[in-house]
């Protein structure tokens, strides 16, 4: 069936900034030992982290990393992760009901992005503690010398100040099961309160405040309205955290009438643009009630697929393990797919969507798996977020989109076609994403390329798609490569006009020069 796509170079979205390729790394389960780190791995560094990893990490496109957590920073003593190691406690992690052993910490964490030229994202602990811890943590961390903080962080062996330019004020500070949950007036002067504190120290970095930990949490809404007429003036974001999910009995009996269609789970594309739509709405309201010219802008900081990990033991096993196994989902082409369609979502959102991140990095919701002491491979969302990252760079061009549609309870009408553009005029490469959301039919594509590749016009670089039959195989263990990208072959490029046949059920990636 026929579906267009029109695009031109002066209607632009905006930029698009290299940030929302960011993961998440949380003290949670397998995500930093036996994930990132495992001193006794064939492949380990001196300092302990996988090297096999830190490989899959470079090719994944990770830009920035969130860190420590998630519900875990909300119960973070970060002294007990710095200093020498054999003298760091072991402590009872009660987010995840596990025993943090804190073998790493701060300093190793922040060699670890830097070796991979990762930009960290941290966060202040405004669970337990509160400003003061921040003023400290940050002191500690960012502060040249001279003083007893930042000379404590130079005699554990770190000379120069970490760079740290982007901070997450709290966690899900909403949240019931949130160590420390606040109100909303609470935890607005609270932010507000903390955000002025770490600017007198460090005028430069950023803050994000929490929004509401889903869209679908009651106090949505009225949190972020609440929050943001407190602090609005002292941060830069306001964050968003969204896991897509499916109806799911771990027993499979599932209750009359659930509706597990692969079109409703890729319908979450939608939900989750007006969650970006609506938080602008809310920020821009708090701005205009205040006569404020400043624009907030929106940290999508935890984003991904989770839903099968998501009962019982996957949450909780007993007697207080280190690095159980927690949360370590398996994720299909299914889900691959509607990971494809949010890139081209978020990528559609770069005039607001500053910082997005893939929660999380490695074992733990991730892109990235890794068997203690044995290999590490690539689950089926790796692909779309490595391809959409090697490709989603400059200007995000405002998509034209003529699909066939299909109905959805909650959404509408939804088209087939799922699309974003990417012009990088610096090297004169345009990148073209498109999800062909049809389950049986392969959908002609007419792309026009407006204003785009002067005289000459544009001529195909190389074009990828990501597609199997079987909708529910995944990459495992044992079969580690089953899904990974083939060539797209019968792109036509013709001057501005481009054509092609996107397979059913499909994400693709078209790169022009
Ligand atoms: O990413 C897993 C958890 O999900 C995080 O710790 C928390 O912030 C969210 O609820």
């Amino acid at each position: 069936f026929p579906a267009a796509l029109t695009v031109h170079r002066d209607f632009a979205i905006g930029a698009l900034d290299r940030r929302i390729f960011g993961a998440f790394v949380e003290h949670l389960g397998r995500c930093v030992y036996t994930g990132i780190f495992e001193p006794g791995h064939p492949s380990a560094d001196e300092q302990g982290f996988r090297g096999d990893v830190k490989a899959l990490v470079k090719e994944l496109g990770v830009t920035l990393v969130r860190y420590p957590g998630g519900n875990f920073m909300s119960g973070y003593d970060w002294e007990d992760g710095v200093g020498p190691r054999d003298r760091r406690p072991r402590k009872l992690d009660l987010a995840w009901y596990s025993t943090e052993t804190n073998q790493v910490g701060t300093n190793e964490f922040m060699a670890w992005c830097e070796e991979l030229g990762l930009s960290p994202m941290f966060g202040v602990n405004l669970g337990t503690r509160g400003m003061d811890d921040a003023r400290r943590y940050l002191e500690y961390c960012c502060h040249p010398g001279g003083t007893a903080l930042s000379d404590l962080r130079r005699a554990h062996g770190v000379e120069p100040p970490h760079r740290i330019p982007l901070w997450c004020l709290g966690n899900e500070m909403d949240g019931p099961w949130q160590i420390g949950r606040k109100t909303p007036d609470e935890y607005g002067r609270l932010a507000q309160e903390t955000a002025k504190l770490m600017r007198m120290l460090q005028p430069g970095i950023e803050l994000a405040a929490c929004g509401s930990s889903a869209f679908d949490m009651p106090t949505y809404g009225e949190w972020e309205d609440r929050v943001l007429m407190h602090c609005h003036d002292e941060v830069d974001f306001v964050s968003l955290h969204s896991y897509f999910v499916k109806p799911f009995a771990p027993d499979g009996l599932l209750p009359p009438g659930a509706d597990t269609s692969t079109e409703s789970f890729f319908a979450q594309i939608e939900t989750n643009a007006r969650y970006i739509e609506a938080t602008v709405a809310i920020a821009d309201a708090v701005a205009a009630r205040r006569r404020s010219t400043k624009r907030l802008m929106l940290s999508f900081d935890e984003w991904n697929v989770w839903y099968r990990a998501r009962h019982g033991h996957h949450l909780k096993q007993g007697g207080w393990p280190e690095a159980p196994r927690l949360l370590e989902e398996v994720y299909t082409v299914e889900d691959a797919l509607l990971v494809g369609g949010m890139l081209c979502m978020l990528m559609n959102h770069a005039d607001r969507v500053k910082v997005a991140c893939l929660a999380q990095l490695v074992n733990v919701i991730a892109p990235i798996m890794t068997e203690p002491g044995g290999p590490a491979w690539r689950q089926t969302i790796f692909w779309p977020f490595a391809l959409a990252s090697r490709f989603g760079r400059g200007t995000v061009l405002r998509p034209a989109i003529a699909s066939p549609t299909y109905p959805n309870v909650k959404e509408g009408e939804l088209p087939y076609l799922v699309a974003s553009v990417v012009w990088n005029e610096d090297d004169g490469t345009l990148a073209i994403f498109a999800l062909n959301r049809h389950l049986a039919t392969p959908m002609d594509l007419a792309v026009a390329l407006q204003g785009l590749g002067g005289e000459a016009g544009l001529a195909l670089g190389e074009a990828w798609e990501l597609h199997d039959l079987d909708l529910h195989a995944a990459n495992t263990v044992d079969l580690p490569d089953r899904f990974q990208p083939r060539a797209l072959g019968g792109v036509c490029v013709d001057g501005d006009a481009l054509r092609v046949t996107l397979r059913p059920a499909s994400w693709n990636v078209i790169v022009l020069h």
